[in-house]
């Protein structure tokens, strides 16, 4: 941990990070014209983490996301990639160490699956290097973990809505970025695929890669989440470990909804049992 004196002293200087942190942003504010949606927060990814993003809907989850990969300008503050200011980056540089999942990504017309996917190599083709054997193989890996293989000639808008971002999904693992940011991944998917993803994601990152997902379902968030964040209007109520920082208070405080929480019979990470207002006295 930092210290609180070095802290602050950091802090004062705007270089206030956890050390290796791979993506942090300091004081940001993000706008839709005049209307605030965060300000002045300050947010650091910790290094090969898989952090979970939850909070209501509207709360700026998104927009946050869309910032932090540098697709949205922030109206203020500061947002640092890999050790280097993201607004002096390029955005082929930026694809290369980050690929982002949005929320409601559109494809073009008349795309396969594969085509779709090999998208997703991009960023990484330049003149002097061309599509490859090695470009093939990893679009053929991304589709295989993400069961899509068979959908590879199907066009991407005739599939239906699971099997749509599933192919999201294996385009995003495509670029092969050591960060990937994912906005609802698991939309969609019936129970065993979220499962089978969620897993995925959390190999992902033991084999080194650090993840940033926002997710809905807050037993998933509990469950795989290395480092959770609970977002409210604009603002970064709890961070921490599930274990440490999902309480029947914080769900309450941030969904406005009254639980229980049990453990997991599986996993032992907190399970969020919603009480409801029918079964409330
Ligand atoms: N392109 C846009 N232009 C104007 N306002 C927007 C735009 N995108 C989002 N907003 C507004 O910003 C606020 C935050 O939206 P955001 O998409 O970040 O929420 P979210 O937390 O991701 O919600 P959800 O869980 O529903 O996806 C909302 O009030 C939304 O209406
Ligand atoms: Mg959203």
């Amino acid at each position: 941990m930092i210290n609180t004196e070095c802290q602050d002293e950091r802090h004062q200087k705007g270089h206030m990070h956890l050390p290796n942190s791979p993506l942090w942003a300091h004081h940001l504010t993000v706008s839709y014209d005049k209307r605030k949606i965060i300000q002045e927060l300050s947010v650091q990814i910790p290094h090969n983490s898989f952090t979970v993003i939850i909070g209501p809907n509207a709360c700026g989850k998104s927009t946050l996301l869309r910032a932090l990969s540098g697709l949205l300008k922030p109206e203020l503050g500061h947002i640092v990639l890999d050790g280097k200011a993201l607004a002096a980056s390029k955005s082929k540089e930026i694809a290369r160490k980050l690929g982002l999942l949005p929320q409601s990504a559109i494809a073009p017309e008349g795309i396969t699956a594969a085509d779709l996917v090999a998208r997703g190599r991009y960023p990484h083709q330049s003149l002097f290097r061309q599509w490859s054997e090695t470009d093939e193989q990893i679009v053929a890996n991304a589709m295989e973990a993400t069961g899509t293989r068979e959908l590879s000639h199907r066009l991407v808008e005739e599939l239906s809505g699971g099997q749509r971002q599933r192919v999201w999904v294996a385009m995003a693992l495509a670029q092969q970025t050591p960060l990937l940011l994912l906005d609802e991944p698991t939309t969609y998917l019936d129970i065993a695929h979220q499962i089978e993803l969620m897993e995925l994601f959390a190999e992902l990152n033991k084999q080194g890669n650090t993840l940033v997902a926002v997710l809905h379902d807050l037993n998933h968030a509990a469950r795989y989440a290395t480092h959770l964040i609970a977002m409210k209007d604009g603002h970064i109520v709890a961070q921490g470990r599930p274990g440490d920082i999902v309480t029947e208070q914080l769900v309450e405080e941030v969904f406005d909804l009254p639980c229980k929480i049990i453990e997991d019979p599986v996993t032992k990470t907190p399970l969020i049992v919603p009480i409801g207002k029918r079964n409330s006295q």
